[in-house]
């Protein structure tokens, strides 16, 4: 047996998995091994444009690289092409967070992706999915995908080609209700248990999807503590059509996440995550000396964080971001900053890409087929 959805008709890939955006790096290694090994691989931008090069060290910037949005843009998808052209079915994408902190850059982004297919139209190959996500998906419509919509002459020539699928990150209902006004094509319903930016709103996934699910028309994709075949299986069983996972990304041989965030991924419990105040409103933190300060300093100056209040950042708050950004390049695992979502207490080893991803489908695959027995079996003996 294997596990077909929606998603796999859609978009074309071997399984129903997408490895999620994950700044501040440009994922470019591990949306690479995540396409090779049958899932949508997604490349990050939000490192692109917070000039990450300029305030963490020298040893940094040749990590994040030296250009513009649409140059690094440009060369991130280049380089996962150029490393999947002897895999005829893989599929990549682009994630864009489009929340307000970040319009222009975005805006930049996305020129930047239409340059490039303009100039290698063979791209659109492999190059099938655009994610938006921390703002409204509305205004993007038109440079998302060609919808047709009516904008100023300056926006309308460009515009990505038409198979391309768009999916648009919600964390409640509301916004799923506006992703299907923009007509997205995959709403991905991401529960606060994630790691890094989440929402204002506190909606975990056992909540979050089922009532998704319900209150729109799109096919929705389940984001939120996913890591393994029994919570593919279950997404699936609510009636999902596929997974997003950011946090079990990290933690594989391939990703270009620093050994210390791997190693703190494995060693965490269910516990090991605290919420404090982020570049984009709360941000998911693993749990150490730096997170415990950021956390402080939230409670400190703006408490209404954790009263679901959208309020500023304070400097000292981002002063404490990237000295910990800082640290993490040190390899002073205390100090850091190292996002994670509270899935870390389920990570216990860190895998090959395509190990993972395999592991996943046979394990949920296993479940799904034994499921019926299971409930069968009960209800004759209940009788
Ligand atoms: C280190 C890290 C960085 C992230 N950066 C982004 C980002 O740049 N854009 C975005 O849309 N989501 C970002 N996310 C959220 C993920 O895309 C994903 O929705 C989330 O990780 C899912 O929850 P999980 O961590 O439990 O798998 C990030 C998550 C992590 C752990």
């Amino acid at each position: 047996m294997v596990v077909r959805t929606k998603f796999q008709e859609m978009i074309g890939t071997k399984y129903p998995i997408i490895q999620a955006g994950m700044g501040p790096y440009s994922t470019t290694e591990l949306s690479l091994y995540a396409a090779r090994a049958g899932a949508v691989g997604l490349i990050s931008t939000i490192g692109m444009g917070v000039g990450l090069s300029a305030a963490t060290p020298d040893s940094a910037s040749k990590v994040f690289g030296k250009g513009s949005p649409d140059v690094l843009i440009s060369n991130a998808i280049m380089k996962v092409w150029d490393g999947l052209k002897d895999f005829p079915d893989a599929v990549f994408g682009v994630n864009i967070p489009v929340s307000y902190e970040f319009v222009a850059v975005a805006k930049r982004l996305m020129r930047g992706i239409v340059n490039t297919i303009e100039e290698h139209p063979e791209i659109k190959q492999k190059l099938k999915v655009i994610v938006t996500s921390a703002g409204d998906p509305l205004p993007w419509a038109i440079d998302a995908k060609a919808k047709g919509a009516k904008r100023p002459a300056k926006y309308q020539p460009k515009t990505f080609h038409d198979d391309i699928t768009w999916c648009h990150v919600v964390p409640a209902v509301v916004h799923a209700k506006r992703a299907e006004k923009a007509d997205v094509d995959i709403i991905i319903a991401s529960g606060h248990e994630g790691g890094a930016h989440i929402a204002w709103d506190p909606v975990h996934s056992m909540v979050l999807l089922p009532a998704v699910i319900k209150a729109v028309n799109k096919p929705v994709v389940a984001a939120g503590g996913y890591c393994d075949g029994r919570s593919l299986a279950a997404a699936i069983a609510m009636g999902a059509i596929g997974i997003q996972m950011g946090t079990r990304f990290i933690a594989t041989k391939e990703s270009e996440f620093q050994d210390i965030w791997k190693k703190a991924i494995v060693e965490r419990d269910e516990r090991g995550t605290l919420v404090g105040r982020g570049l984009f409103g709360p941000m998911r933190f693993l749990r150490n000396a730096q997170s415990i300060k950021v956390v402080e300093e939230t409670l400190k100056s703006i408490p209404e964080v954790f009263l679901g209040k959208p309020m500023e950042s304070t400097s000292e708050i981002m002063k404490l971001e990237m000295e910990g950004m800082a640290a993490l390049f040190d390899g002073d695992v205390d100090n850091s900053i190292i996002l994670g979502g509270e899935v870390t207490g389920r990570i216990d080893s860190i895998p090959t890409i395509k190990d993972l991803v395999e592991g996943i489908m046979s394990e949920a695959e296993e479940i799904i087929k034994k499921l019926p027995e299971k409930v069968i079996a009960k209800t004759i003996k209940a009788s």
